[in-house]
């Protein structure tokens, strides 16, 4: 056995000196780690004994390794063993290789329907070699009656054992460096954009604005409709029938896509499993004055499911004196109080009193408040905490933890680094800018966050900004409105399952719909920000994982164990069930296997229960596809498309009067009412000359009318639109100049395929939605881009904004 020993080591040289070799060269690409069980590798947790080429990174644990080690005893202590020593490796190595990190490529497993091979895919001068000096070993490593039939036959054993990629035959996989460069850590695009992938976890819902857990031990997961409801979940993802909360009769808001009023948000008690009590935010009418309310509210004694609508207790209301701008968060930090971030007031440019309040200590609007809500039943509805920081200061009201605040939508307390608790409890928001940039702050008591005096890092009310006494605290991270116009803020990852992620704040923008990401440097303190985007090609082929996202980014959420979601919506009205929460998966690395088992609570169940069916799917890359081919004859299409022709409002626009509704911020403040009128152009694809600024839709796969990539037409000759900016704005032009009364998607990234062979005609569109073509709203020089066709835009329209 000692000889075997001496071979391992021999071997675990070779093949660490192979993957030294591979960390140099970069090449980017899409490689597919996956294990056996179809799930991604691991950190094995424990030293392996057998397999310790796949130590720091592979598919086995301990235990996998020990049976391995216990197979190859059996093998190696067998009377019918190979004599020659060197057969001891190879038998180690073709063991061992569902350890590997590729496993399932090896073993040809990546399809779960089709059966599992016993002995890996071996490259045929390394199974030629095996072949010589060990063969007498494979009947004991396999069962495989068709290797047995064959064992005299050199050329039909190795051509039996080749794979049909060659990429990941063994051992050329250890030297292939595109597979090899990276692995175990997040994978980026050549764009240096992040790839993770996502699963769905629920859908149908109407603008979900937040999803909370209640940290007493059931894992359940409560989300919260705009228009008032909040729906209970199961941790298998069922809903119950009867709704946890239903405020709809208070709630004031409305279907139209602007509002941004509604049930804003809610956040249990950190004693809640003891008390019961939960927080909630909301838009009302009272007489004529709007207001923002925050109430506590009890669950019902009958009923673990469902709160106790009579237990309302309101806790404070402020005059909101404009409809936008109304903030939203409510949380309990660390410290056990209750913190309510408010909006500025609304309209634009914080216009209130002499400067504007957010900087006005005096008023509760533009804030983060700080109030101490366990006080008795009776009497006050809170307290100041002692050292709230403006206490001392004459005219300031003692609720103010922090100013200078536009409109916080979304903020989280980290929960620390699960071993070292670095960073644990720190306060991280995005606040919404007017016109130049969105930012992410680290709220801390007493601190100035600049609005109106500084938007971003740039000043906003020159005056202001002047004032040396202002100290305010810049940003951890600001960005342009090329990016996005409507910041949601984020978390910072501190779940189990996705060990890679640890540390990264994970945002997005409610209007670009782009999902982003920092990370603390640890030298410097600064932060270091990356894109993220959905994993390509193959990156998210593991069962159950999608690539894709509905667009509006409304918020995000952390379930009881500290894993990621965010929330988003197709179309982003209160009406609208397109709204999805999607959980964030890293492709590249998990945990190991039994690390993030958690046992819930159980949960006493007293209304039906609706089981979850997920509706998205991942898209895969589309094997070349010829697009003037007759599009495939599916029912459905053609009684879509007579329903078009039927419900055709033709180019006349006052026959079907409304236009495509402009959309804009939900919270941004920039709104604005579409005018009717503006006539759009005939319809595109006529037979005579098109006129310029005439569309076209192309390269739906199923040949349908009403969605494509937008083709336009400008002086003489059809080109793309590539945008990656492109907004609902924008489509609804093109959807009305084609007949359509709404645009249901302004799709990007080249949705409806790249057009390569056309030139690319417009870059940076902005439309209000109300323009008769593209070129009637602001975009580059005709033929002036900075994009390229995989950013080609492309539009869904619709007549009716459909409830999914
Ligand atoms: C060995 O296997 C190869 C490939 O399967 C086959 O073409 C060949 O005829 C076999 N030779 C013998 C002697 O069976
Ligand atoms: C919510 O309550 C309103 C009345 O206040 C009722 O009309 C509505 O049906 C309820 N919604 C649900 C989903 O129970
Ligand atoms: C500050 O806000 C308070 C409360 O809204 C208001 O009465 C006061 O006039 C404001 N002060 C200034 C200087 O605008
Ligand atoms: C500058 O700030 C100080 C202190 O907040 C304030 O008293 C003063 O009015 C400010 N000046 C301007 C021009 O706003």
């Amino acid at each position: 056995f000692r000889r075997v020993l001496m071979f391992l080591k021999a071997v675990r040289h070779f093949v660490l000196l192979l993957l030294g070799l591979l960390i140099l060269a970069p090449p980017p690409g899409s490689s597919h780690p996956q294990c056996l069980d179809f799930k991604p590798p691991f950190r094995p947790p424990a030293p392996l004994q057998l397999c310790v080429m796949y130590q720091d990174f592979g598919c086995c644990d301990q235990q996998r390794d020990q049976q391995l080690l216990r197979s190859f005893q059996r093998v190696m202590d067998h009377p019918d063993a190979p004599g020659d020593p060197a057969c001891a490796g190879y038998v180690l190595e073709l063991l061992c290789q569902e350890c590997s990190p590729y496993a399932a490529h090896l073993f040809d497993a990546e399809d779960p329907s089709t059966p599992v091979r016993t002995v890996p895919g071996l490259c045929p001068d390394y199974c030629s070699e095996f072949y010589r000096r060990c063969r007498s070993a494979l009947p004991l490593l396999t069962d495989d009656r068709h290797i047995s039939r064959l064992m005299d036959n050199q050329t039909g054993v190795c051509r039996h054992l080749e794979l049909g990629d060659m990429d990941y035959c063994y051992p050329h996989l250890l030297s292939n460096q595109r597979l090899n460069q990276n692995l175990g850590r997040v994978q980026a695009d050549s764009d240096g954009c992040l790839q993770l992938c996502l699963e769905e976890v629920a859908n149908g819902l109407r603008n979900p604005l937040a999803m909370v857990h209640a940290n007493d031990g059931t894992h359940r997961f409560f989300v919260a409709e705009q228009v008032g409801l909040v729906w209970t979940f199961l941790p298998d993802r069922s809903r119950l029938d009867k709704p946890f909360l239903n405020v709809t009769r208070a709630v004031l808001t409305s279907s139209w896509e602007g509002d941004e009023r509604g049930f804003l948000g809610l956040t249990f008690h950190p004693q809640y499993r003891y008390n019961g009590k939960l927080y909630v935010y909301y838009s009302v009418e009272v007489g004529l004055d709007e207001r923002i309310r925050i109430s506590e509210f009890h669950v019902s004694r009958h009923d673990m499911n469902v709160v106790d609508h009579t237990s309302e207790r309101v806790i404070l209301e402020i005059d909101e004196p404009a409809s936008n701008h109304n903030g939203g968060q409510l949380l309990f930090a660390d410290d056990g109080y209750l913190y309510i971030f408010t909006g500025d007031g609304g309209m634009a440019g914080d216009p209130f009193g002499m400067y504007g309040n957010a900087q006005n200590k005096s008023a509760l609007l533009g804030k983060v408040l700080r109030i101490d809500v366990d006080v008795g039943e009776r009497g006050v509805p809170y307290r100041i905490p002692p050292d709230n920081p403006f206490i001392q200061e004459r005219g300031a009201r003692p609720e103010v933890y922090a100013y200078g605040v536009r409109n916080m939508w979304r903020c989280s307390v980290d929960r620390g680094d699960p071993l070292t608790k670095e960073g644990k409890g720190r306060l991280f928001c995005g606040d919404v800018g007017q016109n130049k940039f969105e930012e992410i702050d680290i709220i801390e008591k007493g601190r100035n966050y600049g609005w109106r005096a500084r938007e971003g890092f740039s000043c906003y009310d020159k005056k202001l900004c002047a004032n040396s006494s202002l100290d305010d605290v810049l940003p951890i991270y600001a960005y342009s409105h090329k990016v996005g116009k409507s910041v949601t803020g984020g978390y910072v990852y501190r779940g189990c399952e996705n060990p890679n992620l640890n540390g990264m704040y994970i945002f997005g923008d409610f209007m670009s719909g782009r999902l982003m990401s920092l990370q603390e440097e640890r030298g410097t303190r600064g932060w270091s920000y990356r894109e993220v985007c959905m994993g390509t090609g193959r990156t998210c082929t593991f069962p159950g994982l999608i690539n894709n996202y509905q667009h509006y980014i409304i918020s995000f959420a952390e379930d009881e164990s500290g894993e990621l979601y965010f929330l988003s919506t197709g179309v982003p009205s209160a009406t609208s069930a397109t709204g999805v929460v999607y959980k964030v998966v890293d492709p590249s690395r998990r945990a190991p296997p039994g690390h993030c088992h958690y046992e819930p609570l159980p949960v006493r169940v007293k209304s039906n229960v609706i089981r979850f069916v997920p509706q998205e799917v991942l898209t895969l890359p589309e094997p070349h596809k010829d697009l003037t081919e007759p599009p495939p004859t599916e029912p459905y299409d053609w009684l879509q498309e007579l329903l078009h022709l039927l419900e055709d409002p033709g180019p006349d626009p006052s026959v079907h009067g409304a236009p495509a509704r402009p959309r804009s911020s939900r919270r941004g403040g920039r709104r604005r009412k579409g005018k009717p009128g503006a006539g759009g152009e005939p319809g595109a694809g006529g037979e005579p000359e098109p006129q310029n600024g005439a569309v076209r839709l192309a390269g739906d796969q199923h040949g349908r009318r009403d969605r494509g990539r937008v083709e336009v037409y400008v002086n003489g000759g059809w080109g793309t639109v590539c945008d990656d900016l492109w907004t609902t704005q924008s489509a609804a032009v093109v959807c009305r100049q084609l007949g359509f009364r709404f645009a249901l998607k302004a799709s990007k990234r080249s949705e409806f395929g790249a057009a390569e062979h056309l030139q690319i005609l417009l870059d940076d569109v902005q439309c209000h939605g109300t323009e008769s073509s593209l070129l009637d709203c602001r975009h580059a020089g005709v033929g002036t881009h900075n994009c390229d066709h995989l950013e080609d835009a492309g539009v869904v329209c619709g007549n009716s904004i459909v409830d999914v």
